[in-house]
């Protein structure tokens, strides 16, 4: 298969540290260029990364014939805008999460898509992780008897005002950074989109980020709760709770790329954990794994398996916990 040509808009941390070298790692994706608002940036990140094109504006990048596909890690505020324009000028767009900053922002992507025919997806690196995939095997298989209770947490503690994630009016917040993905794998788990959510957030006063966020996700079948913080100690564990049995994820979000994850199957016999049997996954970067099936996607035309509606529906939750915090309400999502 010829490796897919990508184009990465900014000089994003996430795709520097993570994602660009994790990507270049696949026999299917081939990083050609990357572009900053700033030249001499993207020419230092391309000179860092042996990235062979670099550029002083997104625009440019978007202009390059030879780029089939762009990798977008802009602020959040950006992804729909810069998605939108990558796709109208004919590339598939590989966007970070949230992929947007709402539901209804999100379906001008799904216009989008339609009209240009590309492939438009969010970045949910985590449902590419075997750990992921083995967790909701063992649910589907009826290992824990009946899924009933999905619960985790997932934070950190960042008071950078200059970090995005800091910033209000470009999509900065615990629940659109981080908050997402115990949604995300609470949905992938229970196979089924919540009914009703309800939740509560306090803001930072001077960031006006959600800094703290409690959130209670009814499913037809079971309920699902989380915390997210970005000013709490860091911290991530998802669990997962059947009538017959348990599954802990042990570093459900951002698992490390250089040594096996490891998920506990425990029937509850024993207290304290003694009954939890340890299941070790192959080492993998689940970064490469997400940009091979991306590609392959491409290369194929076998449908992604989650599609841009799948994003609306993520986008739909965060919305409507955003409304319940401020209601202070249930917030029914099946209308
Ligand atoms: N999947 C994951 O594991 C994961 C992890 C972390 C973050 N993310 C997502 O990736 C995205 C980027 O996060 P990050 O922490 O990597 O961000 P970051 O380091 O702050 O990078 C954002 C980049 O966007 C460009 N930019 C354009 N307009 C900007 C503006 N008004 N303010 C700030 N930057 C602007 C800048 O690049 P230039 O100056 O080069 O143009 C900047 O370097 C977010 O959507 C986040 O949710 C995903």
């Amino acid at each position: 298969m010829e490796p897919v040509r990508f184009g990465v808009i900014s000089t994003a941390r996430i795709g520097l540290e993570k994602v660009i070298p994790a990507m270049q790692k696949s026999q299917h994706c081939r990083i050609e260029a990357i572009a900053s608002r700033d030249l001499a940036q993207a020419e230092r990140a391309a000179a860092a990364l042996g990235i062979p094109k670099a550029y002083g504006s997104y625009a440019e990048l978007l202009a390059d014939p030879a780029i089939e596909a762009v990798y977008n890690p802009l602020p959040n505020h950006l992804h729909v805008s810069l998605s939108a324009e990558a796709a109208r000028a004919g590339k598939h767009v590989l966007c970070e999460k949230p992929i947007a900053l709402d539901a209804a922002e999100a379906r001008q992507l799904v216009a989008v898509r339609d009209q240009t025919g590309v492939l438009i997806a969010e970045a949910f690196m985590v449902r590419w992780h075997p750990q992921w995939l083995r967790a909701r095997e063992l649910v589907r298989s009826g290992r824990i008897g009946e899924l009933r209770v999905v619960q985790g947490s997932f934070s950190y503690h960042n008071v950078d005002p200059a970090n995005v994630r800091n910033q209000a009016e470009i999509g900065g917040g615990g629940l659109y950074d981080i908050g997402c993905y115990p949604i995300v794998t609470s949905r992938f788990l229970f196979g089924a989109e919540p009914t009703r959510v309800v939740g509560t957030v306090e803001r930072d006063p001077s960031f006006g980020t959600d800094r703290l966020a409690t959130a209670l996700m009814e499913f037809p079948t079971g309920q699902a709760l989380f915390v997210c913080s970005t000013q709490l100690v860091p911290y991530q564990r998802m669990q997962i709770f059947g009538t017959k049995g348990r599954i802990e994820v042990e570093i459900p979000f951002n698992a490390p790329p250089d040594r096996p994850c490891r998920i506990f199957l425990d029937d509850g016999s024993q207290l304290g954990d003694a009954s939890a049997e340890v299941i070790e996954l192959d080492v993998v970067d689940h970064y490469t794994l997400q940009g091979d099936a991306f590609a392959e996607a491409i290369r194929t035309g076998q449908p992604w398996p989650y599609p841009l509606e799948d994003a609306v529906a993520n986008m739909a939750v965060i919305d409507g916990l955003f409304r319940s915090a401020k209601e202070g309400a249930w917030i029914s999502l099946t209308s």
